[in-house]
């Protein structure tokens, strides 16, 4: 038994940010951003909450499906950028839609978070332990840049995209994934400040911080590996595959990935250029993209690929 994605929406905040918008308030220009990354636009939340969109896209991807929220066994949502410490996103998530019969928990995996997440569901609907889920990829990174370093705010974007997921014979064929935590502090963000009376803790706080040229080497070397591991287990070529739906955090790398499969970029769809790097978000929103085109048949062989903070990756076959 595995399982296959009946379903998906996504929900992006309705402010859109310019690049040319962000060269009036910092030492950049749409030039830098544009060429360096293929990033031209993104969406920022002005009064939007990582489980305000996560709702949204939660309720698109079930209408899609046809699923009623009580049905859904599951809920996980990816996210680093979750309201509250606790309750959780996927808590706040499964109250929004009235998911009664739901469990639900947070996965932090930063940008590989959606496809961690969809690995879980995997197993457990495997196992025979869930039948029905619904797996979001949501954040909120505006709140949690610093909005004085241009090399990594000029980069991000607030979003959310959903999948619902369903005990099958057939779809999800067969997953990698992976973490290198001794590369964690090439993308970082400690955020909190320690409360504790027993500890002396200077009252800043932080913001995340990238060493954006370690993690452009990693996804360079990582992710068509790990594209290359699930093709190799299913024994498929890199031109069997229809779409690579990947991270979409720059479009140099994806680039590299498809040189490196030596596959067109006709075969990579593209958000970046209007949605920026949303982390946990990037993938299902736009697997949300593409589905809504209409585009995918029944068979079609997807490859998704997820990489970032932790530093993660994941990457996962699966037949439409
Ligand atoms: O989802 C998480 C995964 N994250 C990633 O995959 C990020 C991977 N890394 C990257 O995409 C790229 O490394 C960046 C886009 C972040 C940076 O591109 P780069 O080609 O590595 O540029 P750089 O950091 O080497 O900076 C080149 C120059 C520097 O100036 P100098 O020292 O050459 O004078 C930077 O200060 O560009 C400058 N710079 C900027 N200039 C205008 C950095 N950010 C900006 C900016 N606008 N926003």
């Amino acid at each position: 038994m595995t399982s296959r994605i009946i379903g998906t929406g996504s929900c992006l905040p309705e402010t859109v940010v310019t690049n040319a918008y962000l060269s009036t308030i910092m030492d950049t220009s749409d030039e830098w951003i544009s060429s360096r990354t293929g990033i031209r636009k993104r969406h920022l939340v002005k009064e939007e909450t990582t489980a305000s969109l996560s709702i949204e896209a939660g309720k698109k991807a079930l209408a899609a499906a046809g699923v009623a929220a009580e049905e859904l066994d599951m809920i996980i949502v990816g996210t680093l950028t979750g309201d509250y410490v606790t309750p959780s996103t996927a808590c706040e998530v499964q109250a929004g839609l009235g998911a009664v019969n739901a469990v639900a928990f947070d996965i932090n995996a930063a940008c590989s978070g959606f496809l961690f997440g969809l690995h879980t569901v995997n197993a457990y609907i495997h196992s025979g332990m869930c039948r029905t889920a619904l797996v979001i990829g949501a954040e909120t990174l505006s709140k949690i840049m610093d909005w004085n370093d241009r090399s990594t705010c000029v980069l991000f974007g607030d979003g959310a995209g959903a999948a619902v997921i369903q005990a099958d014979e057939k779809g999800l064929v067969t997953f990698d994934q992976g973490s290198d935590g001794e590369k964690g502090k090439y993308l970082a963000c400690r955020d909190r400040t320690n409360n504790n009376p027993l500890v002396q803790s200077d009252k800043v706080l932080a913001y995340t911080h990238m060493d954006g040229q370690e993690v452009y080497k990693f996804a360079v070397t990582y992710v068509p590996a790990s594209i290359q591991k699930v093709l190799g287990e299913a024994g498929l070529q890199p031109e069997d595959i229809k779409y690579y739906v990947l991270h979409q955090a720059n479009l140099r790398i994806i680039q590299a990935v498809a040189k490196r499969l030596k596959v067109s970029m006709d075969k990579f769809p593209i958000s970046l250029d209007h949605c920026g790097n949303v982390s946990a978000g990037s993938v299902p929103i736009l697997l949300d993209e593409v589905n809504r085109k209409g585009i995918l048949q029944k068979g079609d062989r997807i490859i998704m690929s997820g990489f970032g903070g932790g530093l993660t990756w994941g990457t996962c076959l699966l037949e439409w």
